[in-house]
């Protein structure tokens, strides 16, 4: 299991260590889940400096996105291996508003993922359809195709270092929540196409579930046999309602997992 926090554009680095300070006062010793706080880049040396002492089984960080090349004139860009010199662990790839707002494609997403990959970050690979494609019948097919585009070429070793993440475009930041039972369905498509398809360990693989995941509903999505974990955004940005899903998560995890 894994609780991923997605800040987005929230948060100034002054902000960003006053939450990880009393994030970790707060974190009950006992935990089982890891947390991964995705902050703005400005605030990633500010959570290596907070999370210096903190096992990463515990709390460890990463980013929200990357460009593929390793340096040189790409203005207002930050290469993999910068964020590893940052003490970054994982790097966020393909969320659904970098492919709406900037257009990323698959096959960009493709060298992001190779380049995390090269620099041992492990990607979270953000994939998930609009409510137009669901409707429309094509949700089988987007997945697929953001699956095999996506990881084209890759080894199956690669493939299984990546953390997928299941986030329905019509769920993220609009308080419509997949249903469990809408949610387990597309996660155990998703584990099948990776078997299937790129002829992966599946089983092995950690598969998240993003869109307005709050406290109320955690349980309840967690509970289901193929969601391994949570992408979330809007609920991770209070340290209390960040501490509610950890407490959903590890509920789940003593009961069943
Ligand atoms: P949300 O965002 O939890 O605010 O819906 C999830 C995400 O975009 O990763």
């Amino acid at each position: 299991m894994l609780l991923a926090a997605n800040w987005k554009m929230n948060k100034t680095p002054t902000e960003a260590r006053a939450f990880v300070r009393e994030y970790l006062v707060a974190l009950p010793r006992d935990v089982k889940t890891p947390t991964v706080i995705l902050p703005p880049f400005p605030a990633l040396t500010v959570l290596a400096e907070e999370l210096e002492d903190v096992p990463p089984e515990k709390v460890s960080f990463g980013a929200q996105n990357l460009h593929n090349e390793v340096k040189g004139a790409f203005t207002g860009e930050v290469s993999a291996s910068m964020l590893k010199d940052c003490g970054c662990r994982w790097a966020t790839v393909g969320h659904s508003e970098r492919r709406r707002i900037f257009g990323e494609q698959n096959e960009f997403l493709n060298k992001k993922l190779r380049a995390a990959l090269s620099q041992n970050l492990t990607p979270i690979y953000c994939i998930g359809e609009t409510l137009e494609e669901r409707e429309a019948g094509k949700l089988e097919e987007i997945l697929v195709t953001q699956l095999t585009e996506g990881f084209e070429g890759l080894s199956s070793a690669s493939v299984e270092r990546t953390v997928i993440a299941y986030e329905p475009v019509w769920a993220i930041g609009t308080g419509k929540t997949a249903t469990p039972e809408q949610a387990q369905e597309a996660h155990a498509f998703v584990r099948r196409t990776l078997a299937d398809k790129l002829q992966v360990n599946a089983r092995k693989m950690e598969i998240l579930y993003g869109g307005s995941v709050t406290p109320e509903n955690a349980y309840s999505l967690l509970s289901q046999k193929d969601i391994d974990g949570a992408l979330v955004g809007g609920a991770s940005l209070k340290v209390d309602s960040l501490l509610s899903l950890l407490a959903a998560s590890d509920r789940v995890l003593q009961e069943k997992k």
